[in-house]
């Protein structure tokens, strides 16, 4: 027997023995598609290689495609469990030509393979062709040897295969197999076609028009193809079952919940199995692409799987959270293929197992409630709209949960009921809103959320992404068009864009679509709508357009660094100060990140360095960064950091990083880093590359800030300060590693210097002594004053010493002449101090030094004055006193 694994490698050898590349699955959430809810087909991801707006360097691909067909337009989920072929997750395998061969090669290709190498009995083959494609018809007879009667011609939609209402399309040939007579069915066109004896197992399409939204239809540039086989009916019949559930692959995982519940795979439980088996592989797979469960858009696609998942684990009497101890039989069966799933392993398991354990919490109550209402109705009736609104908002039943749950018991539900219900519960809440007093150009956004909802974000995960325009705004008022120059405002439905929260800063990027291109410079956002600020750059951008965006990735990266650094930065201060350190705000620029934290004295140099170190030990250590969802009360038990006063929703990201003691694997006990969070992150911490502390200064009372870089910033700075250095030693002449001894030396050098200048400087002002010009003798009195340039008035008292001492008996009076000023001191020897004081002549001095006042004692007296130019006037008006 060929396992399912085995089957998928031999398809993909196959065709890359025939020159296809091996291009690996694309994520289940599209980036190329804003009107798909999940890639549904495995020609999405090519889309536009179909339509030439896009080439790659190969013209043949292959792929096995993982798919998702619930929510949006492809939906499955309600028939999963009860029949033998719909999934929810599916993987479909496919070869394909951009404009290289064409019908005529894609024909006998898939022929040979599904004949020659996986050995399919060629007499229970028949085919299905577009009415009008004779050319089909032809190969088919030629290369298979087909009769007339095993090619049916159809005039429907069925062999004319599009994406969605506009793309690329064509006519195509459909692959029946025959299981034979025992079971009924009859063959494709037929009125019996619905039964299970005539499968389609491969659809191959001759991708050759370009449908428009105006309903007009072009020539694709060149003719391709895109064929499609889902894997587990291949997989069936050629493991002799016609149910896909009976396959290896999801027996295996049946076979793990039976073992889990303890009960028997093909009981009374079977059903239950199926669901589960089929909802553990959406659920996880759609978790590895990074969607989360949530409350509106994707995230609540897959939160309604994995309730309907838990109810069905709930039927089969699972007294504790089941869905978790699962992953481990699907990762065994599928991780090899798809490494994203080993490798998201624990996220996955921590997350279904938080999500089923807080649905647990409601689930019963809510049954009950439904049992209660059920008995209450009259026979057969629908339960009205209210109860299961009811249901679903306090007891978190998914409209779909409720509808299966009454599928047992042959009943429905009031849908219309339930809408009226979910409306008003929004009035209200808008209501709310509109007395709460926020900015008043918020309540267009409240409009735009109303008619179109929320933007889903996509950014954690990609950086480009295609969104359906759903407002531009100009001035608070909405409009249809925006022309070149134009500043504008964009709603869009999804989007890669962060809007600024949490302290990290909006992206920037560019928007594109069929009509014109715009820059955008800055995302917010209100009402759960994310705000694009646009100018347009080219053209115009119209409402409802779909556009390709583009997020500036260089600085989402560097802000990305910044942000995770900042959650290791935030554990190293703990740990280095202590735990009363707590965040008190932050900035994730793309340049830097800022820091702000409770603590009461500056962060010594020594701490920098151990804090330092330790963040970028948790870099070098490159562990993966997780995120999960979880209420506030079940990540603050876990020991996540939460902003105090912060207000949290029913739901909260936590993003953990870093593993303590270093064996590769975090669990929650030994992760390093675990905060609340809804930012951006890096995929593994060795991504921020490295982390600089610039230093810490005070923020306000008791609040520390630091700064920081990461990244090539990091790096920039650290060559910026080495190239600083090497200009220093090269200044001073000396390795680099002797710099610091150098400036040292040259300080003391210097100081010396200095001291030996000052005592030049009062030398020369001594020189002369008593005979020098300014000694003379006034009213018997020795009386010595001077004019000194290169002095300061520090010096002057020493000086009025010396020259007393030199004249033993007499007066001085010193004039420092100090480049604009004039400082003076006057002095009288002790013999004289009685009689003669050195504060009136130094008075009368600085009088005409354009001065005031000055003091000091009889015999030492400071002042100064505007400047020395009058200093002759000065001496004189000195010795005036000195005549008595
Ligand atoms: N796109 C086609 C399908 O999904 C063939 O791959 O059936």
């Amino acid at each position: 027997m060929q396992t399912l694994n085995e089957i998928r490698s031999t398809f993909l050898n196959y065709f890359g023995d025939n020159g296809h590349a091996v291009v690996p699955s694309s994520p289940l959430v599209p980036r190329n598609d804003p009107t798909l809810m999940f890639t549904a087909a495995g020609m999405v991801q090519f889309k536009n290689l179909f339509t030439g707006v896009e080439t790659r360097n190969y013209s043949r691909a292959t792929t096995a495609q993982k798919c998702v067909r619930a929510g949006g337009k492809h939906n499955d989920l309600d028939n999963v469990g009860y029949t033998a072929r719909h999934h929810t997750f599916f993987e479909m395998l496919g070869n394909f030509s951009f404009g290289d061969y064409f019908k005529e090669d894609a024909i006998p290709l898939a022929w040979d393979l599904l004949t020659k190498v996986f050995g399919i009995d060629a007499s229970r083959l028949l085919v299905t062709v577009y009415h009008t494609d004779d050319e089909a018809v032809e190969i088919w007879k030629k290369h298979a040897g087909l009769s007339d009667d095993r090619i049916i011609r159809i005039a429907t939609d069925d062999n004319f295969w599009s994406a969605g209402p506009t793309g690329p399309c064509g006519p195509c040939t459909e692959i029946f197999y025959d299981h034979g007579e025992h079971i009924w069915g009859g063959p494709p066109g037929s009125p019996d076609e619905d039964g299970d004896r005539f499968v389609e197992i491969w659809n191959l399409v001759f991708m050759q028009y370009e449908q428009f939204e105006d309903g007009t239809r072009r020539d694709l540039p060149n003719k391709s193809i895109d064929t499609g086989m889902g894997i587990e009916r291949v997989a069936a019949l050629l493991q002799g079952t016609n149910d896909n559930y009976a396959t290896d692959l999801m027996r295996s995982l049946i076979e793990a919940s039976a073992h889990a519940t303890n009960s028997d795979p093909d009981g009374a439980g079977k059903t239950h199995h199926r669901v589960i088996a089929d909802h553990l592989r959406s659920t996880s797979f759609l978790m590895a692409d990074g969607v989360m469960p949530s409350n509106d858009g994707r995230g609540y696609v897959l939160r309604r799987i994995m309730r309907r998942a838990m109810r069905h684990a709930h039927l089969l009497g699972a007294k504790d959270p089941l869905m978790h101890r699962l992953v481990p039989a699907l990762v065994g069966q599928m991780g090899q293929a798809y490494p994203e799933l080993g490798q998201a392993q624990s996220m996955i398991e921590q997350t279904l197992l938080q999500e089923e354990t807080r649905f647990r919490q409601t689930l019963d109550r809510g049954l009950k409630l439904l049992d209660d209402a059920l008995v209450a109705l009259p026979e057969g009736a629908d339960l009205p709209g209210d109860a299961a609104f009811k249901l679903y908002d306090t007891f978190g039943f998914p409209l779909d949960l409720t509808q299966d749950a009454l599928r047992e018991k042959g009943r429905a539900v009031d849908t219309d009921g339930f809408d009226v219900a979910m409306a008003e519960q929004k009035a209200k809440a808008r209501a709310a809103w509109s007395g709460s007093g926020e900015a008043a150009d918020a309540a267009i956004w409240f409009d735009v959320a109303d008619k179109s909802g929320v933007t889903e974000f996509l950014g954690y995960d990609t950086e480009t992404a295609e969104g359906k325009i759903t407002a531009l705004v100009q001035d608070g008022k909405a409009v249809e068009v925006v022309q070149m120059g134009q500043q504008v405002q964009i709603a869009l439905n999804q989007t890669p864009f962060y809007a600024e929260s949490g302290g990290q800063i909006g992206d920037t990027g560019t928007i594109r679509t069929d009509t014109g291109v715009a820059r955008i410079t800055d995302t917010r956002k209100a009402a759960g709508v994310f705000i694009h600020f646009a100018e347009v750059e080219k053209g115009s951008i119209s409402n409802e357009q779909s556009s390709v965006l583009e997020v500036d990735i260089a600085r989402r990266s560097a802000i990305r660094a910044n942000h995770s650094a900042t959650h290791l930065l935030h554990e190293a201060l703990r740990h280095a100060l202590g735990d009363h350190v707590a965040q008190r705000g932050s900035l994730n620029a793309a340049d830097r990140l800022r820091f702000d934290f409770s603590h009461n004295e500056a962060v010594s140099a020594d701490q920098i360095v151990a804090i330092e170190r330790e963040v970028n030990s948790y870099i070098r250590q490159n562990t993966s960064v997780e995120t999960r969802i979880m209420t506030p009360d079940d990540a603050r038990a876990l020991g996540a950091q939460a902003l105090f006063g912060e207000k949290y929703g029913d739901e909260v990201r936590v993003v953990s990083m870093g593993v303590q003691d270093g064996s590769g694997k975090g669990s929650d006990g030994n992760t390093y880093s675990l905060e609340l969070c809804g930012g951006t992150h890096v995929r593994q911490t060795g991504d921020i590359g490295a982390f600089v502390l610039l230093g810490d200064s005070a923020s306000s009372a008791g609040v520390r800030r630091i700064e920081a870089l990461t990244g090539a910033d990091a790096i920039n700075y650290l060559r910026k300060q080495d190239q600083t250095l090497a200009l220093a030693a090269q200044e001073l002449k000396a390795p680099a590693a002797d710099v610091p001894a150098r400036i040292s030396a040259l300080m003391d050098e210097r100081r010396s210097l200095a001291n030996e200048v000052a005592q030049l400087r009062r030398e020369l002002a001594m020189s002369g002594g008593a005979s020098a010009p300014g000694a003379q003798t006034v009213n018997g009195v020795a009386f010595h004053a001077q004019v000194l340039q290169g002095v300061t008035g520090k010096d002057l008292p020493a000086l009025v010493d010396e020259h007393k001492s030199r004249i033993g008996s007499g007066a001085v009076l010193l004039i420092a002449d100090t480049g604009g000023k004039a400082a003076v001191a006057a002095g009288v020897t002790d013999d004289l101090k009685g009689t003669l004081s050195a504060v009136d002549i130094l008075r009368a001095a600085v009088a005409e030094l354009g001065g005031k006042g000055g003091g000091g004692r009889p015999d030492m007296a400071q002042g100064g004055g505007a400047s020395a130019d009058n200093a002759q006037a000065a001496i004189e008006a000195a010795k005036i006193v000195l005549k008595g």
